[in-house]
């Protein structure tokens, strides 16, 4: 018995085959085949020979691959049963269930009393292909791992790219050859991380971010994961994603992985940022309101950190109002006695010291200044020097002899009664005020990996969510500590990191938007010496570069000169007037002939306007800028290019390039053959290039 399905988007073509009723392999991923292919043939073709020292046949590398079957590198499934004994099933076809542009594939093991289900569902607008694997049994059972659908990975590549970071540098691309054996990830810190951001990339060989083939992975889940990209001794290349093993700490009857996004790219690795930029905005965020512009916004935290005062914020919210900000968001030192981070999380109510009137003076003073109001909460966490666990030392997950972080425990959200306390503390604050923002923070890595707490988070967000449907939520673990797609399918806004200084800001931005959108990508103006990096940045810079994303400000405006507060009121309005489409656009990272500039291009969805930012992150090796080549135009079309800041150039760019005289029309040929010259800059400054296709 032969069986084949296959899966298209108009871009990708993913087929899937199965020889007498085992698990399925999937036999093709890449580009569109034709519709007339004969998935048979594809099947037979897709076969490699046999030789010395191999097997008589080879085992099949299929979505779960069994041990059982003489499988050379790691299964898909490790499992126990109740007694520990260890369970290695053999799955046979029971079902397949094929709708519009989905796939369902379910086996038996009839033995072993074990189910197992493939879901696939491709999306024809976004280009990314859901996938996730189902495992039953008809007695609890103990699972140590258990794989989302297992792909092959392309042979024609030298490297993958996974992705490490720290606090204030997340998302640090590392690139690993290919060899045998196998690159493992397991992130067994609890939350997403800076450390282990769950996404691969595999490029072909000679990839960029322009052009070439690329395949790429995410695993939306916010409890930690593990990833496995392997190369079998035969040289057949597979992926695996899963929550990390053995997170599921109690026996059960039903296991379900996240859902792995795949996707594959013939435009180099932009085709899979763009993908995954746009089902992450158009398909998983989902805003309270879809039409109201993205506010500029404003957080205090760098401002007064927590030193509290009721006339200091006043002012300090009247003068971002004057700056352009359209929200205020009070940080964290509102509530219980917190004046430190040694105390108080989890008394989440209002300090009367602080706050003698509550906090409605503030929020009625930041409504009248036209803005609107959102407060910081970490409603995970909990310090020992706090009523609540004065009252329910219980309550807090691990040991009582654990090592606190940021002197603070994790609560154990598994328990009914933590989420229920939770929710009660916080709908009163949100039903008592006019907030419509929570700034949701994770500061600590939790004491071991357990899938249950993820769970009961993911509960307590969806129960307030429905209960506050306008209120919109940001991600915030210490700067981009989770940031996946499984929490972004329940906030709105990732803060990608706590480093305000716009030279590592630009750097880390850039790296994320292979995978997230600017719609949803926090950036804020900081202060002047940055606290975190100590370095001294210009404003103008700093300005350009919160405006590449969701524009916001974090300093204490208090200390902006007139020539600071002018220019960023500039670039703020200049943000607000593009944000309409900017908010949509793609983001398209640019090959830099310089490896001093790191350069991307909006683009609008319709391909009528983009906007470029060329950042100079370090001085030049060489004298004269290198042309920066644009991508993603109409080779035919003519456009109009402008360099909106071209004032800013210093006295030492003497010359007289024509971008620095006026705008140009250029056809598409030339800005992606060529490329725009730019004029001479100083280090850590921004070229911004407007376009418009004429
Ligand atoms: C860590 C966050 O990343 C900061 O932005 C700030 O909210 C602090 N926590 C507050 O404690």
């Amino acid at each position: 018995m032969i069986q084949e399905w296959r899966l298209d988007d108009g871009q990708q073509t993913l087929v899937l085959a199965a020889r007498r009723g085992r698990l399925p392999e999937c036999v093709y991923w890449g580009a569109a085949l034709p519709a007339r292919e004969d998935l048979g043939t594809l099947l037979a073709a897709h076969g490699i020979d046999v030789t010395g020292g191999m097997l008589d046949e080879n085992p099949d590398l299929s979505l779960c691959p069994e041990a059982v079957r003489s499988f050379p590198g790691q299964p898909g499934l490790i499992l126990r049963d109740t007694d520990s004994t260890p369970l290695l099933p053999k799955f046979c076809f029971a079902e397949a269930r094929e709708e519009d542009h989905a796939l369902y594939l379910t086996y038996r093991d009839d033995d072993a009393r074990l189910g197992l289900t493939f879901g696939f569902v491709a999306d024809p607008e976004t280009h990314v292909i859901t996938c996730d694997t189902t495992l039953t049994a008809d007695r609890p059972v103990h699972l140590h791992w258990l794989a989302a659908p297992v792909l092959p990975a392309p042979q024609l590549s030298d490297e993958m790219i996974d992705v490490s970071g720290r606090w204030c540098g997340e998302f640090q691309l590392a690139r690993t050859p290919w060899s045998a054996g196998m690159r493992y990830r397991e992130n067994r810190t609890g939350r997403t991380g800076h450390e282990h951001f769950p996404g691969l990339i595999i490029p072909t060989r000679g990839t960029t971010n322009c052009s070439g083939e690329a395949y790429a992975f995410h695993y939306g889940w916010s409890g930690g994961h593990r990833m496995l990209a392997e190369e079998l001794p035969d040289g057949r290349r597979q992926v695996q994603f899963g929550h990390a093993a053995r997170m599921e700490t109690a026996p059960g009857t039903e296991f379900r992985t996240a859902p792995l996004y795949i996707t594959y790219s013939n435009a180099g690795l932009n085709g899979c940022a763009v993908a995954f930029q746009r089902h992450t905005r158009d398909r998983i965020v989902q805003m309270p309101r879809p039409d109201r512009p993205r506010p500029v916004h404003y957080n205090c935290w760098e401002a007064v950190y927590f030193d509290h005062k009721l006339p200091v914020l006043q002012d300090i919210a009247t003068r971002a109002a004057a700056l352009g900000a359209e929200r205020f968001v009070l940080d964290d030192g509102w509530f219980g006695t917190r004046d430190d981070d040694t105390r108080s999380l989890s008394d989440w109510t209002v300090d009367p010291r602080k706050y003698p009137d509550g906090l409605t003076p503030l929020i009625d003073h930041v409504h009248s200044l036209g803005m609107s109001f959102g407060l910081w909460f970490e409603p995970e966490m909990i310090n020992p020097d706090s009523d609540i666990h004065r009252a329910h030392p219980d309550w807090a997950l691990g040991s009582e002899d654990q090592t606190l972080g940021r002197q603070q425990k994790a609560l154990n959200m598994a328990l009914p009664e933590v989420r229920d306390f939770l929710y009660d503390r916080m709908s009163a604050i949100l039903s008592a005020h006019a907030i419509d923002y929570i700034k949701w923070d994770h500061n600590r890595v939790l004491p071991m990996p357990d899938a249950a707490q993820t769970r009961g988070s993911y509960a307590l967000i969806d129960r307030l969510r429905a209960d506050f449907p306008l209120v919109e939520i940001e991600s915030c673990a210490s700067g981009g500590g989770r940031i996946d797609l499984g929490i972004l399918r329940r906030t709105h806004r990732v803060w990608l990191s706590d480093s305000n200084d716009a030279l590592e800001r630009l750097r880390i931005q850039h790296d994320a938007a292979l995978f997230l959108p600017a719609s949803v990508t926090g950036s804020h103006v900081g202060p002047r010496h940055c606290h975190t990096s100590g370095r001294v940045i210009d404003i103008s810079m700093r300005a350009w570069v919160a405006a590449q994303r969701h524009m916001g400000f974090e300093m204490d405006p208090r200390e902006l000169t007139d020539h600071e507060a002018a220019v960023l009121t500039e670039v703020t309005g200049w943000w607000k007037a593009n944000r309409g489409w900017m908010m949509r656009a793609d983001i398209l990272r640019l090959d830099s002939a310089d490896p001093a500039v790191i350069a991307e291009q909006q683009l609008a969805r319709d391909g009528s306007r983009f906007v470029t930012f060329a950042g100079k992150a370090a001085t030049s090796a060489q004298i004269a800028p290198r042309p920066l080549r644009l991508t993603g135009l109409d080779p035919a079309a003519t456009y109009r290019v402008d360099l909106i800041n071209r004032a800013t150039a210093p006295n030492l760019s003497r010359g007289k390039p024509a971008l620095k005289q006026g705008p140009l029309v250029l056809s598409g040929a030339y800005l992606m053959g060529h490329g725009v010259t730019l004029p001479w800059h100083f280090p850590e400054t921004m070229w911004v290039l407007e376009g418009t296709r004429l």
